[in-house]
C-alpha cells in the first residue's frame, strides 16, 4: 500500500465508512491494489518472498492493519462484514501469492535447466597444451646422448661460494681471468657468512662431485649460469650450460677426443668432423676449444648459394666449446691423487647450441617467451 494516504492507518469511522456496501468497496481496493502490485513484480522468488512480508507479515503486513485498525475498533453492527470482507481478502491473497510462488519456482528451475543443459554439438573449450622450451629439449638430446655412453645427471647450486666457483677449480683471487666471469654478488644480511655469488659457469659442480664421490666418475650437469654481461644477440646475464666430467684412473686424452666427437656426430650429424685447438682454462691442462666442421656449408667454406659462407664466414669450422683434460691441482682441492687418476671435463654452452643446431641469430629469443617462437619447437 502507498504510505501516502494509506486507509490502513485509520479506523473505518475515522474513514467514514459506516455502511456495509462502503466497506466492501473499501475492501474490494484494497484486494485491486493487490492485484494489481502483483501483477506489476517480476515472477521470481525474490518477489514472492516482499509481496508475503508486505501482505501476511505478522508485524506489518497490510492484513495485520486492517485486523487491528478496521476490525478490531469496528462497531457492532459492521463487524461481520468486515470480518468476512477480511477473510475472503486473505484468501484471495493467499491463494493468488501461491500460484504466483509456485509459478516462479517453475522459472527459475526453468532458467537453471536452460543454463545448465549442455549442447554437444558446440565446439569444445580449447585449452592450448605447452610444450617443452627448446632450451629444455635439447638439454634432454644431450643428456641422452651421454646416457648412452655411461654419464649420469648430477646438479648442483646456482648460488655458490666464491671457493667452489673459482678457487678450487684453480683459479686464485686476481686471476686474470675473473674479469671474464663478472658475476652477480649476493646481498646478505649483516654477520652472515659470505660472500655468495651466482655461479659463473656449471664447473663447480665438478668440485661437489668429486668431493662426494670416488672415481670412476662420469657425469653430466646441465643448469643455469649467470654473468654480467650486457644483453645483446650473443650474451645474456643468464645462460645454460652442461658440464662433463670423467675421472678415473686410466683415462687418456684419446678418451677425451673420442667421447667428443662422439657426441658431437650424434649431436649434429654423422658427418660433421671435429677438431680442437689449443686454449686456456685454469682448470685443465691441456685446455683445447673444439670446433665442428660449419653444419651450414658442409665444411666448404662456401655458401650453397655461392659466395662465402656467413655463418663460418669461409673459415669452414665453428667453434664450438671448450674442454680439456683435468688440472692435477684441481684433484688437489677434492682429495684425488694426481698421481693415480686422470680425466677430461667440458663445458658446453647450451644456448649456443641450440642457436647453431635450430639456425637461430639471436640468444634473446630464447627468454621471451614469445609463443609465436616456442611453437616452432612444438
Ligand atoms: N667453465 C668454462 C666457462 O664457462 C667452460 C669450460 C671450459 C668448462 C673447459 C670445462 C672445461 O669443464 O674443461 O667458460
Amino acid at each position: 500500500m502507498p504510505a501516502i494516504d494509506n486507509p490502513t492507518e485509520k479506523t473505518l469511522a475515522e474513514l467514514g465508512l459506516t455502511e456495509p456496501e462502503l466497506v466492501a468497496r473499501q475492501f474490494a481496493s484494497v484486494r485491486e491494489q493487490f492485484d494489481k502490485e502483483l501483477l506489476a513484480k517480476p515472477g521470481d522468488e525474490a518477489s514472492y518472498t516482499q509481496m508475503k512480508n508486505a501482505w501476511l507479515g505478522r508485524k506489518s503486513g497490510v492484513l495485520t492493519a486492517i485486523t487491528e485498525k478496521w476490525l478490531k475498533p469496528a462497531a457492532p453492527a459492521l463487524k461481520p462484514i468486515v470480518g468476512q470482507s477480511l477473510n475472503e481478502l486473505k484468501r484471495h491473497i493467499e491463494s493468488n501469492l501461491e500460484s504466483f510462488r509456485v509459478a516462479a519456482e517453475k522459472a527459475s528451475a526453468a532458467t537453471a535447466a536452460a543454463r545448465e543443459q549442455i549442447d554437444l554439438s558446440l565446439p569444445g573449450v580449447q585449452r592450448p597444451i605447452g610444450s617443452r622450451h627448446l632450451i629444455r629439449q635439447v638439454f634432454q638430446e644431450i643428456e641422452d646422448i651421454f646416457f648412452s655412453i655411461g654419464f649420469s645427471v648430477v646438479e648442483g647450486p646456482e648460488i655458490e661460494t666464491p671457493y667452489y666457483n673459482f678457487e678450487a677449480l684453480n683459479i686464485p683471487e686476481y686471476h686474470p681471468v675473473r674479469d671474464d666471469m663478472d658475476t652477480f654478488y649476493l646481498e646478505l644480511p649483516k654477520g652472515a657468512p659470505g660472500p655468495l655469488l651466482l655461479r659463473t659457469h656449471t664447473s663447480p659442480v665438478q668440485i661437489h662431485t668429486m668431493e662426494k664421490r670416488q672415481p670412476p666418475v662420469r657425469v653430466i650437469v646441465p643448469g643455469k649460469v649467470y654473468r654480467r654481461d650486457n644483453p645483446d644477440a650473443t650474451h645474456s646475464f643468464m645462460f645454460h650450460q652442461i658440464e662433463g666430467l670423467a675421472v678415473d684412473n686410466d683415462i687418456t686424452f684419446c678418451d677425451f677426443t673420442g667421447t667428443i666427437d662422439y657426441f658431437v656426430k650424434q649431436f649434429f650429424g654423422e658427418g660433421v668432423k671435429t677438431r680442437f685447438r689449443p686454449s686456456y682454462f685454469p682448470f685443465t691442462e691441456p685446455s683445447v676449444e673444439f670446433d665442428a666442421s660449419c653444419i651450414f656449408c658442409g665444411g666448404s667454406g662456401t655458401a650453397k648459394t655461392g659466395g662465402t659462407c656467413g655463418k663460418c664466414k669461409g673459415a669452414g669450422w665453428i667453434e664450438l666449446f671448450g674442454a680439456g683434460m683435468v688440472d692435477p691441482a684441481v684433484y688437489g682441492f677434492v682429495n684425488y691423487d694426481p698421481k693415480k687418476v686422470s680425466g677430461f671435463a667440458f663445458g658446453i654452452g647450451i644456448d649456443r647450441l641450440a642457436m647453431l643446431k635450430c639456425g637461430i641469430d639471436d640468444i634473446q629469443v630464447f627468454f621471451q617467451n614469445d609463443v609465436r617462437f616456442l611453437k616452432q619447437f612444438p
